[in-house]
């Protein structure tokens, strides 16, 4: 009997390439990568502005050390602008990419303690369209729990938002959390930091590091 085998090396994957892709399958089983498809856009200091209490000094609530933006503050503080009544807030509005359509994905590595630690800012009826916050050491998207035991550690934040279908995705270490509806149109951008929600503890604290900005 002959076998005709002639199929074979043309069939056949090289080991390295089989091993390459399937490495992340086998490390993290719900490994997805959320940046797929998407461009990243140029970031630099200018695009990044801070908003603090108004009455102290921008050092008094915010460094940027080894690549790492540390973020703080407390219950007690004055609103971002003397003519504001919200919440005490020290955080990143990220400027120069404010959007009304299109696909927008925010990524970053947090640290946290506290609070709302994450923001796509502008909807219909709301003025956020995402907000991560963080209750009692768990991290949700709003008031719904996606990650628990979140303190004392880094993790990564991906957010993607389709403001064309008004649809939010979050993934927290590559896995999908949240998948659900955004808040509408608007002029929206992207904010990372602490803002003081209720049941808030007296000092607040976050820490950011690599953020990235993309599009599709
Ligand atoms: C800023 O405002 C807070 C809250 O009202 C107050 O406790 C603090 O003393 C003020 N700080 C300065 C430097 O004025």
């Amino acid at each position: 009997m002959i076998v005709v085998n002639h199929l074979q090396p043309t069939t056949m994957v090289p080991l390295p390439i089989l091993v390459l892709t399937l490495l992340p399958l086998i490390i993290h089983p719900s490994y997805a990568d959320s940046t797929q498809g998407f461009t990243p856009v140029p970031l630099g200091s200018s695009n990044f502005v801070v908003q603090k209490p108004y009455n102290v000094s921008v050092d008094k609530r915010y460094s940027f050390t080894n690549g790492v933006h540390k973020f703080w503050v407390y219950s007690t503080d004055k609103p971002h602008q003397p003519s504001s009544n919200t919440e005490p807030r020290t955080e990143i509005r990220v400027v120069g990419y404010d959007y009304t359509s299109g696909i927008w994905q925010f990524e970053g590595h947090a640290g946290t303690s506290g609070v709302c630690i994450m923001q796509v800012f502008g909807g219909s009826s709301w003025s956020t369209t995402s907000q991560l916050r963080v209750y009692g050491g768990s991290l949700a998207h709003y008031t719904t729990t996606i990650e628990p035991n979140i303190y004392n550690r880094w993790f990564k934040v991906n957010v993607i938002h389709d403001a064309n279908a008004n649809t939010v995705k979050v993934y927290i270490n590559d896995g999908l959390k949240f998948n659900g509806a955004g808040r509408g149109k608007g002029t929206h951008y992207f904010k990372f930091g602490v803002y003081k929600q209720d049941g808030a503890s007296n000092y607040m604290e976050s820490r950011w590091r690599d953020i990235k900005i993309f599009r599709k």
